[in-house]
C-alpha cells in the first residue's frame, strides 16, 4: 500500500478487538520508531506499555492493553520533532493493520509518566494505544467521532494560501503541490482543530499555527 493509501485509510481507533499483538510485531513497530527521525534531528525513547503491568489507562480506548510512549528531551521545536516522528510510528502501523490513536489529554497522564520513567527535563506530548481494530465502534466512540465531527475536515481553501494570507489558494489552482496538500489536510489533530495553515510561496511553503481560543498551545488533548 502507498503512503498516500495509507494517510487516507488512517482514523483514530479507539475500539479494538480483544486480540493481543504478536511479540514480533511489537518489537518490528518498536524497532521502527526507534529508527524513525524526524528533520529537528531530536531522539525520541520509545516504550511499549502493558495496562495491566503498568498501571496506565485511557477512559475512551476499549479492547486493547497494549500501549506505545515516546519521551524526549525537553528542547525547541521538540513538539514539532515528536509530532513528525509519531505520525510517522502511526503510519507504518497502520500499515501492518494496526490502529492507533494519538492521545495527549483523554489517558492516565501521571501513571504514563511514571511508567516511562519520565525525567524533570523530559516531554512525553502523546501515548497510543495499539490494536487489532474492532469492527465495530463503542458508543462512545462513535458519539465522541460525531461530536468532534472526525470525519470531516477545513476546505483546502481555508486551510492554504497563495502567496498571502489574503488570497485563499483553490485545490484546482495548487499545481503539483495539490496531492501534498491533501495529505496534509487528512492529518489528525487534538479535537479535530487542524491548527495548521500553509502559505505556498514559489517553490516553498510556509506553515503557520492557527490557534483555538479555549486551547492553550501546548496542551495536548
Ligand atoms: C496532538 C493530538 C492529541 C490528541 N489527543 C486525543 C485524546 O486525548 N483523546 C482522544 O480520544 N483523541 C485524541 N486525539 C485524536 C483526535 O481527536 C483525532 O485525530 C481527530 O478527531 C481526527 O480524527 P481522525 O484521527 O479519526 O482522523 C488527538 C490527536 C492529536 C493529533
Amino acid at each position: 500500500m502507498s503512503i498516500m493509501e495509507t494517510i487516507k485509510e488512517r482514523r483514530s481507533v479507539r475500539t479494538f478487538d480483544g486480540r493481543s499483538i504478536e511479540p514480533q510485531v511489537l518489537q518490528d513497530i518498536l524497532g521502527y520508531a526507534r529508527e524513525a527521525e524526524n528533520p529537528y534531528v531530536q531522539s525520541i525513547e520509545w516504550k511499549i506499555l502493558n495496562a495491566k503491568a503498568d498501571g496506565v489507562s485511557s477512559a475512551v480506548i476499549v479492547g486493547t492493553d497494549t500501549f506505545i510512549v515516546g519521551k524526549m528531551k525537553r528542547a525547541e521545536h521538540a513538539e514539532e520533532a515528536f509530532g513528525y516522528s509519531f505520525e510517522k510510528v502511526v503510519l507504518y502501523a497502520q500499515s501492518l493493520g494496526i490502529g492507533t490513536t494519538w492521545i495527549g489529554g483523554t489517558m492516565t497522564r501521571a501513571a504514563f509518566e511514571k511508567a516511562a520513567h519520565l525525567g524533570e527535563d523530559e516531554v512525553m506530548p502523546c501515548v497510543s494505544p495499539l490494536g487489532y481494530p474492532a469492527e465495530k465502534m463503542s458508543v462512545r466512540e462513535t458519539m465522541m467521532r460525531a461530536g468532534i465531527k472526525a470525519d470531516s475536515r477545513l476546505d483546502f481553501s481555508e486551510l492554504f494560501f497563495d502567496g498571502s494570507f489574503e488570497k485563499p489558494l483553490t485545490a484546482e489552482s495548487a499545481g503539483h503541490i495539490k496531492q501534498a496538500l491533501e495529505l496534509v489536510r487528512l492529518a489528525p489533530s487534538a479535537v479535530n482543530k487542524q491548527p495548521w495553515r500553509a502559505v505556498v510561496d514559489g517553490s516553498k511553503v510556509h506553515f503557520y499555527e492557527k490557534r483555538s481560543t479555549g486551547y492553550p498551545h501546548d496542551t495536548f488533548i
